[in-house]
């Protein structure tokens, strides 16, 4: 009999299946039981507990979320009542967090790491917007919310910002966050840490018409060697947001020479299948680091 149990959810698509037959593997080997595909969409929560059928998700010693595409908001509100009674990786702070672009460049710079230059303000405060453009010449609109690329919106001049607020306007937002547009060579860096170590480095460089890197804009995936500054700052802005697995993006910013952190990933994929065909080989080394830490705070619980 196993004397710990986790739940697990795990996202399915790009080699996910096999990566958690992996995980699942290795935890027997320690004697730690897993309930897979554990999606708390298929939940319900009563008189003070969750329930997955018969299990009572909050009797677990650990909660494992690892699918960022078909999360609900269902999941994320169970997610965070979940969280008040059973460890979870990531913690549903250090999740929210990053599922937030604002919030996450708000933590980044106030712990000393480098990020683009932002700005918040309330969508009546058009002036503020006007008044930034000037000083920053271009600059990128972001959903705070948002991933892929999509709904990112260069905006190179006053006019052509005069030309969007309309649009902007229509859409009922609480709020505008905008960025500085960094001067890049149109690549970046994506650093995957586990536990506080460093797992990989990888790079994806935007297609010839993009100047977004996404693969969903049409970027493209590349080996690239890390270094130690990327590393270090990589941790850093883990340890930042709080996060016990992370993909942190990075470039460079040719103006002022250094790397800035653009966001850090919750939910990090693993290597496909095709992209293990063109050296991405850090799937096991990442299984393993999280075998390890699931172990390691399991037992913590089994100690008190
Ligand atoms: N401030 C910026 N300056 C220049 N390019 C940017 C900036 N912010 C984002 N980009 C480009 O757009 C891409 C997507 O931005 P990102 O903030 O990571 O949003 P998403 O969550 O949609 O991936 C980045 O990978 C980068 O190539
Ligand atoms: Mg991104």
């Amino acid at each position: 009999m196993a004397n710990r149990k986790i739940g697990m959810w795990l996202y399915k698509n790009g080699g996910g299946e096999k990566i958690a037959k992996k995980i699942i593997k290795k935890l027997q080997e320690r004697d730690i039981e897993t309930i897979n595909n554990l999606s708390l969409h298929n939940c319900v929560s009563q008189n003070g507990h969750i329930l997955y059928g018969d299990i009572k998700v909050d009797k677990l010693d650990l909660f494992f979320s690892y699918n960022a595409g078909e999360q609900t908001q269902y999941q994320t509100y169970l997610y965070q009542a979940l969280n008040r009674l059973v460890p979870m990786i990531n913690s549903y702070d250090a999740f929210a967090l990053s599922e937030d672009k604002f919030h996450t460049s708000f933590v980044l710079n106030n712990k000393g790491v480098p990020t683009a230059d932002y700005k918040l303000c309330h969508r009546d405060d058009t002036a503020a917007l006007k008044k930034i453009i000037k000083k920053w010449d271009k600059m990128v609109y972001k959903p705070t919310d948002g991933w892929g690329g999509v709904g990112l919106t260069k905006i190179e001049s006053e006019a052509s910002l005069d030309m969007l607020m309309p649009f902007l306007n229509q859409m009922d937002l609480r709020y505008f966050y905008v960025e500085k547009f960094i001067k890049y060579d149109n690549t970046d860096f994506r650093v995957d840490i586990v536990d506080g170590e460093f797992v990989s480095c990888y790079g994806r460089k935007a297609s010839k018409d993009d100047w977004r890197t996404n693969v969903t804009s049409g970027g493209s995936v590349f080996m690239r060697e890390a270094n130690d500054e990327i590393i270090s700052i990589a941790k850093k802005a883990t340890k930042a947001c709080g996060l016990d697995i992370s993909g942190v993006d990075m470039i460079y910013d040719l103006e002022k020479e250094q790397y800035v952190v653009l966001e850090v990933n919750g939910i990090p994929a693993f290597a496909t299948p095709e992209q293990e065909k063109i050296g991405l080989d850090f799937n096991n080394k990442k299984i393993d680091l999280i075998v390890e830490m699931i172990d390691r705070k399991t037992n913590k619980k089994k100690g008190k």
